[in-house]
């Protein structure tokens, strides 16, 4: 069986504001396979983003402990997580987080550039991958001009240009009317198809969970279903 891109073993996150106590996460195990399509769906406050963002080493657990590709996070040091953040995994948030007075074309180079490569190396590579979400004839206009359904499709070209081996959405939808969240949702089972990049997707909508062909529900910070294994 494959080796897991992030394994999560018995992952607490626990919250402290003003001396109160929250319990986001409460010993969450959990492995995410090469090329797996996985919706992880729950209620508002369920501890989802949390989880999304522990995988994404954007956040440490409190206890517990993370492997990516079979490395114990806690023992990488930062650069060696920020590397691995950057290019092993691409990201996609509910609000696009792009920069707005840039291009669209220059939001997706971004990445690449940050990890040391240079303008010229990535430019063709990023029209393409704008060409890939159909947005070719938006490439020089800046990205707080283009529409919000365009914006997260820019985002996604974004998320792909260092190839990763895992994206991480964080309700890519949450901010979409149902047309747009359909072809965003399409999209990605598009790439997760074609380049056999595992993506987790993270929503409190269970019409858009239906497009993982795994779906894990937490509740209160505990997976309450996973359907791994079991997949038609
Ligand atoms: N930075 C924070 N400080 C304090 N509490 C937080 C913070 N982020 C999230 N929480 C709390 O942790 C719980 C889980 O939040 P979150 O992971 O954002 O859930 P979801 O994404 O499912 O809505 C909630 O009770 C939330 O209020
Ligand atoms: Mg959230």
């Amino acid at each position: 069986m494959d080796k897991p891109i992030v394994r999560l073993e018995k992952v607490t996150r626990v919250y402290e504001e003003y001396g109160k106590k929250v319990i986001a996460l409460r010993e969450i195990s959990l492995d995410i396979f090469p090329g797996e399509f996985v919706c992880i769906v729950g209620p508002s406050g369920s501890g989802k983003s949390t989880l999304l963002y522990c995988m994404g080493l954007l956040d440490r657990p409190t206890h517990g402990r993370i492997y990516v590709e079979g490395k114990d996070t806690s023992k990488l040091t930062g650069k060696e997580v920020a590397d691995f953040r950057g290019k092993r995994m691409g990201f996609i948030f509910q609000n696009y987080n792009l920069i707005p007075r840039l291009s669209a074309l220059e939001n997706v180079m971004l990445p690449a550039i940050i990890a040391g490569k240079k303008p010229k190396e990535v430019k063709n590579k990023a029209r393409q991958l704008l060409q890939n979400v159909g947005l070719s004839h938006r490439e020089n206009h800046r990205s707080i001009s283009l529409s919000c359904g365009e914006q997260q499709r820019v985002a996604i070209a974004r998320a792909l240009i260092n190839d990763p081996v895992i994206i991480l959405a964080d309700e890519p939808t949450g901010a979409l009317d149902s047309e747009n969240s359909k072809e965003i949702m399409e999209l990605l089972k598009g790439i997760n198809e074609t380049r056999k990049v595992a993506v987790v997707t993270v929503t409190h909508d269970q019409s858009i969970s239906s497009y993982g062909d795994r779906i894990i529900t937490i509740r209160d910070g505990t997976i309450v279903s996973d359907n791994y294994g079991n997949k038609c």
